[in-house]
């Protein structure tokens, strides 16, 4: 039986991976980015009636029209062009679902698009789906700063778009106003498309804006702006993403979408609706929610010998684990990974699996910690132990 090319260019997730692994091992799960605290008691209650007042059908492909109302209206304000439901905002299955069909609607088969890695795992398949060829640009540790002419020197005449992903997973970073301007830059000049992934717009530490690429005015008119639900209100489930894009790159799209699942699930777009006009003090409190659990998490790490940049915003920290006694210091970190979920009981990702370079990553894993202060501290306690372990085995640095 023949199996398609294309599927042997990408694996499994490994991230996922790891969260069976965690199952598996009965660890502390670290690695998957998904909260361990409940969904809002209010949505919850908002979906189960939305299920019982039978918004039970296939709702409009582009999404359930008073969502696209309420995107319409917060995007207007956030992009400062007039957003409009009707042509601009097309609700998807996640930002995933969104990414697939932003890439397979834009980009040619061998068409070039540059991925700032580390990278979400998500991307390249996205753009093997496509035919597109990914082209890494990285990102250099510890500070992983967005080097624009790294990122220009990376353009061939092939290339047609770029994926901009801040607040940044796995590392944490909040690309500044100068990195901004360096890929603003790099797309005016090359004629490129900009396709960003804002999931963890809400999640910034220290005071920190966002900034809304498509809301820049020279971006405007090439900009696909990516989002979702998933983050924001613990829904990860829920599978609800959206695309805001002008109206010749959201035609686009739409049919893609329209194709490759329908419509997002009805009710929970329904809920969604009460989900957006929460009040401020919901996205506040989650916002000191999370500076709680930030410090919690590096002040382990920290204790532990891990060095890790201090996140800006989402919720990871790509930590370098070179300190930190092992049973062999030589271990690169996809083995360090499966020793710390089976040895130590915490499940985290191996850094090298953010970057397709060669090399990167092979010292770090990532933490992911969007979950109770009282998990963290568990993981601290594990962590301790293993530190102070008295299995008898050489710990060789
Ligand atoms: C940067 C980034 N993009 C997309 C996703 C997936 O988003 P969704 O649940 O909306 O498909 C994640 C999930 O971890 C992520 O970190």
């Amino acid at each position: 039986m023949q199996i398609a090319e294309r599927i042997s260019h990408f694996q499994e997730s490994v991230i996922r991976k790891m969260t069976r692994l965690a199952m598996a091992n009965d660890a502390i799960n670290l690695s998957q980015g998904f909260p361990d605290f409940d969904t809002p008691p209010a949505l919850k209650e908002a979906a189960a009636k939305a299920i019982r007042d039978g918004n039970n059908q296939y709702s409009p492909t582009w999404g359930y029209g008073p969502l696209r109302e309420k995107l319409a209206e917060m995007y207007t304000e956030r992009l400062g062009w007039p957003v409009d439901p009707a042509q601009h905002v097309t609700v998807t299955c996640g930002v995933t679902e969104a990414m697939n069909a932003a890439l397979l609607a834009l980009l040619n088969p061998g068409d070039e698009v540059l991925i700032i890695e580390p990278a979400h795992e998500n991307y390249i398949p996205s753009a093997i789906f496509a035919g597109a060829r990914a082209v890494p640009v990285p990102l250099e540790a510890p500070d992983y700063r967005l080097d624009p002419e790294r990122l220009d020197r990376a353009v061939t005449p092939r290339t047609r778009a770029l994926i901009l992903n801040t607040p940044h997973n796995p590392t944490g970073r909040v690309f500044d106003a100068k990195e901004i301007a360096g890929v603003v830059d790099v797309v005016l000049c090359h004629d490129l498309v900009l396709i960003t992934d804002e999931i963890y717009d809400r999640i910034l530490y220290d005071g920190r804006e966002h900034t809304f690429p498509g809301a820049l005015e020279p971006l405007r008119e090439r900009t696909v702006t990516v989002s979702g639900l998933s983050k924001t209100f613990a829904i990860t489930g829920w599978r609800l993403g959206f695309v805001i894009a002008p109206t010749h790159l959201s035609e686009a799209v739409r049919p893609v979408h329209d194709f490759m699942t329908v419509c997002a699930p009805t009710p929970l777009q329904v809920a969604a609706v009460s989900a957006l006009n929460f009040p401020q003090s919901y996205f506040d409190d989650q916002v000191a929610d999370y500076h709680q659990r930030r410090a919690l998490m590096m002040g382990i790490l920290d204790e532990i010998g891990f060095v890790a940049p201090t996140p800006e915003g989402s919720y990871y920290t790509l930590a370098e684990y070179s300190g930190v006694p092992v049973p062999q210091a030589e271990w690169d970190s996809m083995r360090f990974a499966v020793w710390m979920v089976e040895e130590v009981g915490i499940a985290v990702v191996p850094g090298s699996v953010f970057y397709s370079l060669p090399g990167y990553g092979d010292r770090s894993v990532r933490f992911a910690f969007p979950k109770k202060l009282s998990t963290l501290e568990a993981a601290g306690e594990k962590l301790r132990k293993m530190l102070n372990s008295t299995t008898g085995r050489p710990f060789v640095q």
